[in-house]
């Protein structure tokens, strides 16, 4: 292969033409280990300024953000001239991180204030180190969180800190981004960028026209800087037809959930079984009108968005802003514009407790209730609020078995505080403000952790109380349609088996054809004690067992709060009982369930 030479004064540094059969990270990768071997065969050369940097981009992701976030800076960082990789922190060590020079990272959090799930292993290691084996790397954090969480981008806060009393200096000051993070992100990455041209133009290079080169003895595999990506994403969505929607509960239910289709034939989107379907919401009309008659404003009165430009109020607090839920930021910016005491009273930290009780249930139209009088100006407002971000719901259906749709299974969220009927945002949009043949604006949010195993005989068990049968539904149709052997096993719960089976026939059916081995039913409301799906799991304990044995993976889909944390504990219970384990060693069990990817949580 013949090397092209760039012009430096010295021995001249061989680089890896565009056209050589290597795709870009290759490239990049090869280019930056040529030029860190020539020039370190060159005499040092004490004022030359390195060219590029070599840089880490890595990522702690569970729905994709952080990773599509990290994508795009590995690709600015590439196009300014620098080395860099993109890398997931699932499978990545501690080791390799020593051995990088520059790291810039990307974390979501979950949980309690945790790592994404696939990253746990990960960050407890970290964790255990002690000494500071990191003086020899420079570094930079951006957090992903939601303040809606108690623990607000608590992960990356703590890798951050944890990173620091390693002995790692920070390039940049991390920045934790809410839901709305497009500015947050921005400002961070232009800070970030100005500090790595400083670095460039002012440290004097060693002996490396690359800085930050090493000879890695653990060199993480670069991820391709493409995934086929549908050319409608959260910022430019398809305008689906819903061409299906029914209810799953019955009419007398304490509740209602239903199944909602789309038709995504004029689409090119893609999916598979475990993705979620993103849907973009618009606040309830009237609910805007109300706002609009308690401030007196014009619903034709012009705005100015940050992205969208000039639109009306009435536009702007249908489709962009979020009025249903109270923030800080919204709580700190009222209540300075009008100098509003017992409203500043409460953001301080020793009212905290207070602070989230008034927030608990209450939105803009309370605080606007409350506190009177306060906004004259229609700017202010929209200045104030954030931005309204899609929902998430798990794709109920199989590409394989439902050709050109996607489907949903939607609980509606309804409930009543201080005196007024309150709707989710997007629940309600579906099931009261979407009729079929109407189009809604979706996406897909892939989830690579969430798949079936690629060994179509491996047996699986589905626990998934309530919406959470949503993707197991299309893993049972996607077996059904790939003709998969391996046998299928599924725990539902719900609170009456009278109104609110979901898919009753479809499931009953699936059980008589034995496509479904066992089906284990816990309806908690339908006797004087509750009935969980994890009591389900303890009466079936030995057969739970024997399945683990045989190579079975485990996936929980629903609610995160306590369901999730509630069936874990079972889990261990289960493994520790049947296998004669103590606590530890079913601990360790479990982790190897995890770290073998036989043990998927999807939950929200
Ligand atoms: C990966 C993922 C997958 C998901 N899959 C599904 C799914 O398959 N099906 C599904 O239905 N949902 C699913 N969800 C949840 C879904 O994204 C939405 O969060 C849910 O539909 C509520 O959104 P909303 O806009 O209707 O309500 P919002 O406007 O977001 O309102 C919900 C908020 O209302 C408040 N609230 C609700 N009830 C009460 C109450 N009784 N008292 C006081 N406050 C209350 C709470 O603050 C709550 O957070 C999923 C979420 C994630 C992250
Ligand atoms: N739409 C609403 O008004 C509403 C209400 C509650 C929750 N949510 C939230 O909405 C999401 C989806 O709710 P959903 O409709 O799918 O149903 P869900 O609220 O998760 O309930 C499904 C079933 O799980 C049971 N359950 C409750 N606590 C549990 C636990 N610790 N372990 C195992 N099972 C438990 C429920 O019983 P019981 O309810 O009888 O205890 C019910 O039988 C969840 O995140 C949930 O937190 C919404
Ligand atoms: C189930 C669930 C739990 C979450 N828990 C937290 C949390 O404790 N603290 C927080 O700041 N954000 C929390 N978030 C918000 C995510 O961190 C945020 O949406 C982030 O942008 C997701 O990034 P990702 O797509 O890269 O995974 C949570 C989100 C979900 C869906």
């Amino acid at each position: 292969m013949t090397m092209q030479t760039t012009n430096l004064p010295t021995t001249p540094v061989p680089f890896i033409p565009d056209n050589a059969p290597f795709d870009e990270d290759q490239r990049a990768w090869l280019n930056g280990f040529l030029a860190g071997i020539f020039s370190s065969a060159q005499p040092a050369v004490a004022t030359e300024a390195p060219l590029s940097l070599k840089i880490a981009v890595l990522y702690a992701s569970q729905s994709g953000t952080a990773e599509g976030l990290a994508r795009k800076v590995t690709k600015e960082l590439k196009s300014k001239g620098h080395i860099a990789s993109l890398i997931s922190l699932e499978g990545y060590t501690p080791a390799a991180l020593a051995e990088e020079r520059y790291a810039i990272l990307i974390a979501s959090t979950y949980g309690d204030g945790d790592a994404p799930e696939a990253v746990k292993p990960f960050y407890e290691k970290l964790c255990v180190e002690h000494f500071p084996r990191y003086q020899d790397l420079s570094y930079a954090v951006l957090a992903l969180g939601d303040s809606h969480y108690e623990h607000f981008c608590k992960f990356g806060a703590d890798l951050d800190n944890k990173l620091a009393s390693l002995g790692a200096v920070r390039l940049h000051d991390r920045v934790d981004c809410d839901v709305d993070l497009d500015d947050a992100f921005a400002g961070w990455k232009h800070g970030l960028y100005s500090r790595l041209e400083s670095i460039i133009s002012t440290r004097p290079a060693k002996n490396a026209s690359v800085s930050g080169i090493k000879v890695a003895t653990t060199i993480a595999k670069p991820i391709p800087s493409d995934v086929s990506a549908s050319a409608y994403t959260r910022e430019t969505p398809f305008l689906a037809p819903l061409v299906d929607k029914r209810p799953l509960t019955r009419e007398v239910s304490s509740k209602l959930t239903m199944h909602m289709a789309f038709s995504i034939a004029d689409s090119n989107l893609k999916y598979e079984a475990g993705d979620a379907c993103g849907v973009v919401p618009q606040n309830d009309r009237q609910l805007v009108e109300d706002i609009l008659a308690m401030l007196n404003f014009s619903p034709q009165a012009p705005v100015q968005l940050p992205k969208s430009g000039t639109t009306s109020l009435l536009d702007a607090l249908t489709n962009y802003l979020q009025i249903t839920r109270l923030t800080r930021k919204m709580i700190e910016a009222y209540a300075t514009i009008g100098n509003c005491k017992p409203l500043l009273g409460l953001l301080i930290p020793e009212q905290q407790a207070h602070f989230e009780k008034y927030c608990y249930d209450r939105g803009l139209i309370d605080l606007l209730h409350d506190y009177p009088g306060v906004l004259h100006d229609p700017a202010d407002l929209v200045a104030m609020l954030p931005k309204l971000a899609p929902r998430l719901y798990s794709i109920s259906s199989s590409p394989y078995a439902h050709p050109g749709e996607i489907h949903t299974t939607v609980a509606v969220v309804r409930y009543r505080s201080h005196n007024r009927e309150r709707g989710g945002v997007c629940s309600t949009l579906l099931a009261d403000r979407t009729t079929t043949g109407e189009r809604r604006a979706i996406y897909i949010q892939p989830n690579k952790k969430f798949r079936l195993p690629q060994r179509s005989d491996a047996p699986i068990i589905m626990i998934g109380p309530g919406t959470g049968i949503a993707p197991f539904r299309a893993f049972l149709h996607q077996r059904r349609a790939l003709s998969a052997t391996g046998k299928n096993w599924l725990f539902f719960g719900e609170r009456s088996a009278a109104t609110d089976f979901l898919y009753r026939d479809e499931l009953e059916s699936m059980l008589k054809d034995k496509h479904l081995t066992h089906l284990d039913l816990a309806f908690s409301r339908d006797q004087e004690h509750k009935v969980y799906v994890q009591d389900k799991m303890l009466e079936q304990a030995p057969r739970f067992w024997s399945w683990l044995q045989d190579g079975a993976s485990i996936y929980v889909c629903g609610d995160a709060a306590r369901m999730a944390k509630d069936v874990e504990a079972t889990l261990h219970a289960i493994v520790a009982k049947q296998g004669h384990l103590d606590a530890e060693a079913a601990t360790e069990y479990v982790q190897a369930l995890k770290d073998d990817h036989r043990y998927h949580r999807d939950v929200y």
